[in-house]
């Protein structure tokens, strides 16, 4: 068993050079969701850049109506709130999923939409939220890093498909540095989001495991195979079907079966 690596809102902020992102950070020891905790805090606009940790979720939640399982202290379970930003919900997920897979490492690459993978397992998920307010959008990214998971803490259906950092490293993952390193890759990409948006296309593009190559997604309880081909900002995956034509599959509606 690893050292239990506590996160520590002092250490996590200690000289962190971000513009906004962590100015203020929040550990909860458990938690139903860090995105629940996340999504009151953009009910005040000033809470910009806010960041929730927990060591332990009850009730925590991935996308398409997915739970997420995490056993106490073994991930990073982080949820940033967003009230001040213009970008739309697409952007901000390749933006998400660009930042968190820099502060992996480790040749860590993208699935979309928003599954992070090292050697083609599953090491972290991202879930963006929203809340519409009277005349502004708040977004809250949910972030959750398997860590210190052995193969055998996965339930065995996910043991093939599932990894975490320490399995993958063969050491001991300091959590404390990752949430830094998190927090200032997502300042970082945010800020170059909002300044050349074509910056973030072209590095989702180096990290995406699925561009160039053959993939099968589920659109609306129908099968389509073809060519990743690109990525769209605004409208999601792009790719060239094997019946002919190109078809853009949107995140909303859309599942990857390989
Ligand atoms: C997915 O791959 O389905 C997305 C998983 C997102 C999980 C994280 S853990 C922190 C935050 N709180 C939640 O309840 N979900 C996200």
């Amino acid at each position: 068993m690893p050292k239990l690596d506590l996160l520590d809102p002092d250490k996590i902020t200690e000289n962190l050079k971000t513009a906004c992102i962590g100015k203020k950070v929040l550990v909860f020891k458990n938690t139903s969701s860090t995105n629940d905790i996340a999504a009151e805090y953009t009910r005040n606009k000033k809470n910009h850049g806010v960041a929730i940790f927990a060591e332990e979720q009850t009730t925590g939640r991935g996308r398409a109506g997915n739970i997420w399982l995490s056993h106490p202290s073994q991930s990073l379970l982080c949820s940033i709130v967003l009230t001040e930003t213009a970008l739309a919900n697409e952007m901000l997920s390749l933006t998400s999923a660009v930042a968190v897979t820099e502060a992996i490492g480790n040749k860590a690459k993208i699935k979309w939409p928003n599954d992070i993978l090292i050697n083609k397992k599953k090491v972290a998920g991202i879930l963006v939220e929203s809340k519409q307010y009277r005349a502004r959008k708040a977004f809250v990214i949910g972030i959750g890093i398997n860590c210190h998971q052995t193969k055998e803490a996965f339930p065995p259906e996910l043991q093939t498909i599932a990894t975490s950092i320490d399995i993958q490293t063969k050491s001991t993952t300091d959590r404390i540095s990752l949430a830094r390193r998190l927090l200032v890759s997502i300042d970082h990409w945010l800020t170059i989001a909002d300044k050349t948006p074509s910056e973030i296309i072209s590095r989702w593009e180096n990290l995406s495991i699925q561009l160039g190559h053959r993939v099968t997604v589920i659109c609306n309880k129908k099968k389509y195979t073809g060519t990743c081909i690109g990525i769209d900002p605004v409208k999601g995956l792009i790719i060239r079907l094997e019946t002919g034509g190109i078809r853009i599959f949107n995140a909303a509606h859309t599942s990857i079966e390989k």
